[in-house]
């Protein structure tokens, strides 16, 4: 029988099904509680977090052996790692004597040494040494190696799932590949990377990212001015993402293709594409640099971000390349400066007892899949 709090999630979930059946013209935002109920989140964990493939970050972060980036997938910590032998490999971040976190953050390393008590594992996940266990007749650690997770690469980008079923990503975003392989995003370059907590539901910020309608007003002292919403275009989304495209002649250089790119051509070196992969890989992919989200709840009134970005590869070459980048991440910041002041407003509005969905602009047909996917993902 449900418990009391999954009747409760399944509540919301129906209410929220209920709100997804209204056609697109006539769509309203999410009910508030979607945002808001531990019970909801508890159903996107099984759901969603458990079922998807999740990015973690760029191939580029995990270059050499040793290399390592973290994550936690609905309260399991994962660590993504580049082998010896040079592949890709991810595990259960925990020791297996008394379940101690094993690495944090992101760095190298030649062993994975437990900081409680110095069991140490190979980049495979074997375990190698375990400190005076010898007199412990029991224990054999030839026995023991780390629970290995599933992880995918695609565009350049590295994913991990828990579910040992789910197809590989290449074939989940076999449609996204088409409508942006020409952009060539796997060659682009990080320059920047950095993490950061806000105070609101993964979901908002998710929101916040797929829709240009809010630019004019919540980025008025910034990109406001210069964002004509009547250049936007928001095509009906796939069952894995969204996307919109936004098709002007950039102001700054480097959003728009490098004279060197032989790639782009016609209308593709000038059109941005704003890509939201479900649940949580949020991209802004232009013809001269990209930037990125990856979301990671942290309950259901905070939320992780890792937030990264940088260059095709022409203005990596170029002499000005890094000078333009640096100038757009100082605007980035600003911007999602702006963007944290909107979401984290937003999440203390939908606690409101008087709060209710409104209406949603034709520019926000990315919320709308989006909303039908959450739905349709927790139904099951
Ligand atoms: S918990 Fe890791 S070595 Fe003891
Ligand atoms: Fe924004």
């Amino acid at each position: 029988m449900a418990s009391t709090s999954t009747n409760a999630g399944l509540e919301i979930v129906r209410e929220l099904r209920a709100n997804c059946e209204r056609p697109f013209n006539d769509a309203h935002s999410m009910p508030p509680r979607v945002y808001t109920s531990a019970d909801f989140l508890a159903l996107e964990e099984c759901e969603i977090f458990r079922k998807e493939w999740l990015c973690v970050g760029r191939v580029s972060a995990l270059k050499q052996p040793g290399d390592y980036v973290t994550a936690d997938i609905a309260g399991q910590p994962v660590v993504v790692l580049r082998g010896d032998d040079g592949e890709l490999r991810a595990f259960s971040n925990v020791c297996l004597h008394r379940m101690s976190i094993l690495l944090e953050g992101r760095g190298n390393v030649r062993r994975i040494v437990c900081p409680y008590h110095a069991w140490n594992y190979s980049l495979d996940g074997a375990l190698r040494g375990a400190p005076l266990m010898e007199q412990q007749q029991g224990f054999c650690k030839e026995h023991y190696a780390l629970p290995q997770v599933r992880c995918d690469t695609w565009q350049g980008w590295v994913y991990v799932t828990l579910d040992p079923h789910v197809p590989p990503v290449a074939e989940r975003l076999a449609d996204l590949t088409a409508l942006i392989d020409v952009y060539g995003m796997s060659s682009y370059v990080e320059t920047f990377y950095e993490e950061h907590v806000w105070n609101t539901n993964w979901k908002l910020l998710a929101e916040n990212f797929m829709e240009s309608y809010h630019l004019p007003m919540l980025h008025r002292a910034t990109v406001g001015p210069h964002s004509r919403l009547e250049e936007m275009e928001c095509p009906p989304g796939f069952p894995a993402f969204n996307y919109h495209w936004i098709t002007k002649e950039a102001s700054l250089p480097i959003g728009n293709a490098h004279p060197d790119n032989r790639r782009l051509e016609g209308h593709w070196r000038k059109t941005t594409a704003l890509l939201a992969v479900y649940p949580t890989h949020l991209i802004t992919l232009t013809p001269g640099y990209f930037w990125y989200l990856v979301l990671q709840p942290q309950g259901v009134g905070k939320v992780h971000i890792r937030f990264g970005g940088g260059l095709a590869p022409e203005f990596v070459e170029d002499p000005k390349g890094a000078e333009y980048m640096a100038t757009l991440k100082h605007l980035l910041d600003e911007v999602n400066a702006e963007d944290r002041r909107g979401v984290e407003a937003v999440f203390r509005g939908v606690h409101a007892p008087l709060a209710k969905p409104g209406h949603l602009s034709h520019l926000e047909r990315p919320n709308y899949d989006f909303a039908r996917y959450i739905a349709q993902r927790l139904a099951q």
